[in-house]
């Protein structure tokens, strides 16, 4: 495919794909910089959605009349593109969730209630999102499993020094974040995998940051399970992947009962479908996994290396301006950082932060971002972090870096 590398990379020409991006609020230009939450949606996006449901709309895998085989057709184009953009050996080992969340509770409670036993130990990182958190709380209480913390460093990488020493031959599953939502880190994913994988640990990836920003190459990271959701990268919420090993997703529980997850169902006892659908149970989101293919198509046309470039530019930028600002603190200055700038200004509010930046039109978030044990580590209450997306501009931060002292003198005044 031709990319827009190749034909020199112009971010008005995609920021036009963004129908959203061209309005104003509270009088200004919208500058939308909380792409770590969700970004926007081009419009080849929303046209597939609004296809699907004025021409397609149908439940899929049941039906023999043209509409059922249309949609059950695009649903499963969807998941062999899913499949082609991950590297994967097959569209089977692809499975449709309603987001990264579901995903790996799908991975806590399928694998891990029917493979670990008490006194297993469960590896975490301090930066990981609740989602990557809490789920493995469960699986602990449910099953006796320990839970252990890699701890971060001052600047916001992984220890990983404290990471070679507690992984050991308990160690059953490595769960962690690819990019930190919270401090952009980047995490030295292989090299995880590698130390896993000698002491038989499982490796769970939290790609849900990673996939708008990094080429998701399941082979290249060796792990045997990754995460993501479609509304980080330009697609549709409500729809994430889990991918699984086939090995491994086979020998699974599946995660919920009902419709399309079963091959016979009796009162003698049931018996479960082939993989994927195993863990498909129900009616899935299918309008929204059809658009989806579309998001694939869109950061496969840019190409990830321009789209790379460009963010790795906009990180720099805004880190420069921002550092100049009077009492800029940084939260996360790993070296390996996606295009997520976190930060305090000192003697104010990360809220006020945000709500004056709102007046201004400007999107930020502001709080613990689902990381609280980030912000203890910190010993912060949150943060305000400026996530940069592909349609972002350089003079969009200029404007962001601008607002933002204003807003510091009139705090101080
Ligand atoms: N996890 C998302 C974020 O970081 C919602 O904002």
């Amino acid at each position: 495919m031709e990319t827009i590398t190749d034909q020199h990379f112009d971010v008005q020409k995609i920021r036009a794909e963004f129908p959203v991006l061209d309005q104003k609020v509270n009088g200004h230009d919208l500058i939308y910089f909380d792409n770590a939450a969700t970004s926007q949606k081009p419009k080849q996006v929303i046209d597939a959605l609004t296809k699907y449901y004025e021409h397609n709309n149908s439940n899929i895998h049941r039906g023999v009349h043209t509409l059922a085989e249309r949609a059950t057709h695009d649903y499963e184009e969807t998941r062999k593109a899913v499949a082609t953009f991950i590297n994967a050996n097959e569209a089977e080992e692809v499975v449709f969730t309603k987001g990264t969340t579901e995903g790996l509770n799908l991975v806590a409670q399928a694998y891990g209630r029917k493979f670990l036993k008490a006194g297993d130990e469960i590896m975490v990182s301090e930066m990981e999102h609740h989602s990557n958190i809490v789920p493995w709380q469960l699986l602990c209480q449910q099953t006796g499993a320990v839970l252990k913390k890699i701890p971060i460093t001052e600047n916001g990488e992984l220890d990983m020094g404290a990471f070679d020493q507690l992984i050991n031959e308990r160690t059953k599953i490595v769960s962690i974040v690819y990019i930190s939502n919270s401090l952009g880190t980047i995490n030295p994913i292989s090299t995880i995998v590698k130390k896993a994988h000698s002491v038989g640990a499982k490796v769970v990836v939290d790609g849900a940051q990673a996939a708008p920003h990094q080429k998701l190459d399941v082979k290249t990271l060796g792990c045997d399970f990754l995460a993501f959701s479609a509304h980080k990268m330009y697609g549709p919420t409500g729809v994430g992947v889990l991918y699984g090993k086939r090995d491994v997703l086979e020998k699974m529980d599946p995660y919920q009962g009902g419709g399309e997850m079963i091959k016979e169902v009796s009162f003698d006892g049931t018996t479960y479908n082939d993989i994927p659908y195993k863990f498909e149970a129900g009616t899935p989101n299918i309008g929204d996994v059809v658009a989806f293919k579309e998001a694939i198509e869109f950061i496969q046309r840019i190409g990830h290396e321009a789209l790379h470039t460009h963010e790795q530019k906009l990180l720099q930028v805004g880190s420069e301006l921002l550092h100049k600002i009077e009492g800029f603190e940084p939260v996360g200055y790993a070296g390996d950082k996606a295009s997520v700038i976190s930060f305090n200004i000192e003697g104010v509010h990360p809220f006020d932060l945000g709500m004056f930046l709102d007046a201004r039109g400007i999107a930020v978030r502001t709080g613990h971002h689902c990381t609280q044990p980030v912000m203890d580590r910190y010993q912060i209450d949150g943060t305000v972090r400026a996530s940069f997306a592909v349609y972002n501009t350089k003079n969009e931060i200029e404007v962001f870096a601008d607002a933002l002292q204003e807003i510091i003198k009139k705090f101080k005044k």
